[in-house]
């Protein structure tokens, strides 16, 4: 099985590609919702979260793991390498190497949490890739509460996002990171208020090529995972708006099952 987690819906769109792009795989999701949001949280706690999130993957049958959170990505990837042996993927180095190949001017914007802004690794791993670029963050906390509640059309989302962008529109990006696997179901939007001339990029096609990849480079691995098309999908909280919202994600109705984790 590919194990997937995310701090609750936002993953669900990495999923989605998964489904999409690497049929017939098998897929167990994890959604933290009892904990989410991530983005507010200290390293620690993001840290201990992720370990017990990779751990339940595992403990599902998951021969390899996929953060599909950027919080937890930039924060808590080093710590789930050093306990657990198993192929890990996350969400930054894609974003950041689509968001080379895409860029012209090298003005890059990112949006994510307040915890990935604060850990700086995009612009680390930017600069690492072209020392020339120009890298712009906010943070953009409002946002994963305004996709969890399915407010993706409404005049309020539109203006925080209008807010939000306004100092990247200002430095003239030509390309924008998603940097929160909740942002893409907001994408219309974003893609609207900072212009049609600037790239938006989204990490999951990324990562699912680096898997696809890896996965062609190491068919002792690929031999591993099942292949039934089975797609589990566990969540810490079953809420109704999570189940609505997973439906207008994964476009089909989902069952969901429930875990206590700690
Ligand atoms: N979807 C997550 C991310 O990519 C985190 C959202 C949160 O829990 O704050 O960062």
């Amino acid at each position: 099985m590919i194990g997937i987690f995310d701090s609750g819906i936002g993953g669900l769109t990495v999923a989605s590609a998964f489904r999409e792009k690497l049929q017939g795989y098998d897929i167990v999701y994890f959604g933290d919702t009892a904990r989410t949001p991530y983005g507010t949280k200290s390293p620690e706690t993001v840290i201990s979260y992720s370990l017990q999130n990779a751990e339940f993957l595992i403990s599902q049958g998951a021969k390899i793991i996929v953060i599909a959170c950027n919080t937890a990505s930039s924060i808590a990837a080093g710590a789930i390498v050093n306990k657990f042996d198993i192929p890990l993927f996350e969400v930054i180095t894609p974003a950041v190497n689509l968001s080379i190949q895409a860029s012209r001017n090298f003005q890059i914007g990112v949006i994510g949490t307040r915890a990935t802004i604060k850990s700086n690794i995009y612009e680390q791993k930017i600069l690492q890739a072209n020392p020339n670029a120009r890298v712009y963050s906010v943070a953009c906390p409002m946002l994963v509460p305004l996709v969890e509640e399915g407010w993706f059309k409404r005049p309020e989302t539109r203006m925080i996002v209008k807010k939000y962008l306004h100092p990247l529109k200002v430095r003239k990006i030509d390309t924008l990171i998603l940097g929160c696997t909740h942002y893409p179901l907001l994408k219309n939007i974003i893609q609207i208020k900072i212009g049609k001339r600037v790239k938006v990029i989204d990490s999951a096609e990324g990562v699912v090529e680096d898997v696809k990849r890896f996965l062609k480079n190491n068919p002792k691995v690929d031999g591993t995972l099942s292949k039934k098309e089975d797609h589990k999908i566990f969540v810490s909280d079953i809420t109704e708006q999570f189940e609505k919202t997973a439906k207008v994600t994964l476009k089909r109705n989902v069952t969901l099952e429930h875990i206590t984790i700690s």
